[in-house]
């Protein structure tokens, strides 16, 4: 009998209701004790499905349905017993009296449960059969009129004898069956009487509801012991049958255990008559691959106890390609040190100058850093992490330290890593486990001494059920535990010492602290137009000339039309995208060539639109600012600066501020702020303060779905509101950064490079900094700054005289 171990059970106490402690307060109907009584002659009813309880069964029924814990309730409160009936229509929710059967069995409750899981159960023991004469409706549960059976008092050898054949089959099936509690044989000896019996047994068979139905309703005693017996004999067929198959394939197994010894014998015979075999040319050749791999002693000694266990494992064996698969990733890697080429600075200056444009700081820094570990090899040498958006040549410059310092190059993505066996491998116990992709790159790149590029360092998961990989990586970059790295896979430590980590991040506050703490970074912001221009000038058009199979003569393209790439069709820090353009370029002239239609093609401005398409991108300032309330703002994003517009708008109201764009809590705030500024200063911007009062003013950062967040924009929202409610327009090439204080003065921000170069990409002629950003000017390329107009502020009233223009258009109504 399966009673649920984890439930918490407290017996029904004989006091009326008092039971009912363990069934939930939901279940107590409303009501329920001013219930008409029930007649005499009838009985509380639950429907149950797939269940048939014969009398002197003790099961658990699950009370689930309203109705059916009312009905428990009831019964327990009048210490009834329930009349439980099966559903003929198992599916049915709520059945009404069509879809139940008519004959049930009486129960008494002995128990009520209410499981950890929160399920009810109803621990019953079947007493009587019943008939249902009549359904009772105008209660909260079932009820019914009913008619007690009697249990047949047949009895006469007839009987007694079915009954002991009965008893025998049974018995002969528990035997069958594998697994039987010894307390079921017991109970089964000790069942008196035949109609008892054929009940025990009725309960006990695995056969459908509603089969046990027809027995439960087989009122005539002989009729029921001839069906039980009928049933009992097919079951033992049954079991029969499978216990003959079960045997079969035991013996098959047996079989092949055969062979194998009778292989294994003949291989000895022909290792006695000197045959080579196969097998033992094999495991000679991981020998000497063990022993030419340069491991470690410890290693080494490993490596032989696994080809010991090789060696005596029959070929076809599941674990034989598990080992075999570990052996050749411990003959495969790099253990011994490798010779180090000696750092020539000057040639590495060399080597990064030639592939890289600019950027004097960083590889100023990479050069200062080579220079460290030549003088000192063994010293703790921090790990570079290039961070910037995307296409600004992170990745690129890793490959030219690999190639600066005569290293081999690997790069692995850490972006999406989640799980700590990503980084440290999985056990060998799991199905085509492997090492970990630190091991795995290493044994890319073929020797210890390499530069591993660890790239999206800010994407790696955030630690979780397996374990966190950001711990993993830490030790993976900690000069004090990684030569001794102990890849889960591997099982041994290998020496990480002799790896040039470096990384890339696009943003830096996601990378795990401690593992940035570790990390020197390393700033690339995106760069100016102008750098653009050198950068496609003298890299990107020779490497997609090449990528094409054009030649310098058969396609010119002008400084002009790669101006007019950068400007038009690229918006981007970085020219991951204008290199993309550049070889669009040159295939459609790879086109023409090819066809024979001209022999030289000279790309200039004009061509673009018929080779690129229309403009990507359009000068949108001028566009967006026609109307007071638009100010241009300047933002910071990981992918580098872009430029953002605040709309205000008044409509009448009640001094509500809208604001919309999806904002975060400071953006919110700040609109706040510039809000009560305004209003603070309306004297002297001119604003009626009744402007205030008879409308509301909904400000909208538009640039979608993307969610903002920031101080940075308070200074833009400020001017668009100042605009809106003077009617004074913003001059449209100007755009402008800054936190406000409610004294209106201007507070610095961050991403001052950033915002710059999107502003100059943008086609902005003049940019509004914080006076306190002073201190960053020497970060701003020089080009831009000639081009750009740059105005400090202070105060907010110094932003108001500069961005907006001097007269109202007209009056603005109050
Ligand atoms: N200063 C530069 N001089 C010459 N080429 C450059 C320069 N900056 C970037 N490039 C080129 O631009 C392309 C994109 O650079 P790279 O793949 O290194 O970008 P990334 O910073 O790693 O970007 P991501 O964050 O998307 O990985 C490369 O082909 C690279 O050589
Ligand atoms: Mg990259």
């Amino acid at each position: 009998m399966k009673v649920p171990t984890h439930a918490t059970d407290r017996p029904i106490s004989p006091d009326a209701g008092a039971g009912i402690e363990a069934a939930p307060p939901e279940s107590r109907m409303e009501g329920a004790a001013e219930t008409r009584p029930l007649p005499d002659d009838a009985l509380i009813i639950v429907p149950v499905r797939n269940v048939v309880l014969f009398p002197g069964m003790v099961f658990p029924l699950t009370v689930g349905r309203e109705r059916s814990r009312a009905a428990v309730y009831e019964a327990a409160r009048l210490q009834r017993p329930l009349g439980v009936l099966l559903q003929s229509r198992p599916d049915a929710e709520q059945p009404g009296p069509d879809e139940l059967h008519r004959v049930g069995t009486t129960a008494n409750l002995i128990r009520y449960i209410t499981a950890t899981d929160g399920a009810h159960h109803a621990i019953c023991q079947g007493v009587q059969r019943f008939r249902v004469l009549q359904f009772l409706e105008g209660y909260p549960f079932m009820a019914a009129r009913v008619e007690l059976i009697a249990e047949s008092a047949q009895a006469g050898p007839d009987i007694e004898g079915r009954a002991q054949g009965l008893k025998e089959r049974a018995a002969q099936i528990l035997e069958l069956l594998p697994q039987v509690p010894k307390e079921v044989v017991t109970a089964l000896q000790g069942v008196e009487g035949a109609p008892r019996l054929a009940d025990f047994i009725a309960g006990l068979m695995d056969i459908g509801a509603e089969e046990k139905q027809a027995l439960l309703e087989t009122l005539d005693l002989r009729t029921r012991l001839d069906k039980l017996l009928d049933l009992l004999a097919r079951r033992i067929e049954v079991l029969k049958v499978s216990r003959e198959i079960a045997e079969r394939t035991r013996g098959s197994i047996d079989d092949s255990q055969r062979k194998h010894l009778l292989r294994e014998q003949m291989r000895t015979i022909q290792k006695e008559l000197g045959e080579a075999d196969e097998g033992a040319a094999e495991i000679a050749g991981l020998e000497r691959a063990i022993a030419g791999a340069g491991m470690p002693a410890e290693v080494e000694k490993q490596a032989r106890k696994e080809l010991k266990r090789l060696e005596r494992m029959p070929e076809g064996a599941g674990e034989y390609s598990m080992i075999r698969s570990y052996l050749d990733w411990l003959i495969e890697l790099p253990w011994a040190p490798g010779a180090e080429a000696a750092i020539d600075i000057a040639e590495a200056r060399r080597i990064l100058d030639a592939d890289h444009f600019g950027l004097e700081k960083v590889k100023k820094r990479i050069l200062e850093y080579l220079a460290v570990r030549k003088l000192n090899p063994s010293g703790r040498s921090p790990i570079l992490c290039f961070a910037g958006p995307p296409g600004v040549g992170k990745t690129s410059l890793g490959q030219s330290i690999a190639r600066a310092t005569g290293r081999q190059f690997a790069r692995l993505s850490l972006g999406g890593v989640h799980d700590e066996a990503e980084i440290r491998g999985h056990r060998r116990t799991y199905i085509g486990s492997l090492p970990g992709n630190i091991i795995q790159s290493v044994r890319k790149a073929g020797t210890r001494n390499c530069v591993l590029m660890l790239d999206e360092v800010d994407k790696l998961g955030a630690g979780g059920f397996h374990g966190d990989p950001a711990s993993a990586l830490l030790e993976v970059l900690d000069p004090e535990q990684n030569a001794t790295f102990r890849d889960n896979y591997l099982g041994v430590p290998f020496d990480l010492s002799g790896v040039m980590f470096v990384c890339t991040a696009n943003v830096l506050d996601t990378i795990p602290g401690p593992l940035r703490d570790r990390m020197e970074i390393i700033q690339l912001p995106g760069y100016t137009a102008q750098e653009k221009l050198q950068i496609a000038r003298r890299y990107l058009v020779a490497r997609q000339l090449a990528a094409t199979g054009l030649t310098a003569e058969q396609c010119a393209i002008g400084d002009d039309a790669l101006a007019a790439i950068i400007d038009d069709y690229t918006r981007e820090a970085g020219v991951r995208n204008l290199e993309r353009e550049i070889g669009n370029v040159f295939r459609n002239v790879a086109v023409r060539i090819a066809e024979g239609g001209a022999q030289r093609v000279a790309v200039g401005p004009a061509d673009l639109a018929a080779i690129l398409g229309v403009h990507k991108f359009e000068a949108e300032v001028a566009m967006r600012s026609g109307v007071p309330g638009v100010a241009t703002g300047l933002a910071w994003t990981p992918v580098g600066g872009d430029i953002l517009f605040i709309e205000a708008a008044r409509m009448p109201g009640a001094g509500k501020l809208i604001l919309t764009g999806q904002l975060g809590e400071v953006m919110k705030e700040s609109a706040q702020a510039a809000l009560s500024l305004v209003k603070a200063h309306s004297g002297e911007l001119g604003i009626a303060p009744e402007a205030f009062e008879k409308s509301d003013i909904h400000v909208h950062v538009p640039a979608g779905a993307t969610p903002k967040d920031g101080p940075s924009a308070g200074l833009a929202i400020f001017v668009a509101l100042a605009s809106l409610l003077t009617g004074r327009l913003v001059r449209s090439d100007v755009a402008m950064t800054g936190e406000i204080s409610l004294r209106g003065l201007v507070l610095p921000i961050g991403g001052v490079k950033e915002k710059v170069l999107a502003a100059l990409r943008a086609g902005i002629g003049t940019v509004l900094l914080p006076a306190r950003n002073r201190r960053d000017l020497e970060d701003i390329p020089a080009d831009a700054r000639e081009k750009l107009g740059i105005v400090w502020v202070e105060h907010v009233d110094e932003a108001i005289a500069a961005a907006l223009s001097p007269a109202a258009l007209e009056t603005v109504p109050a």
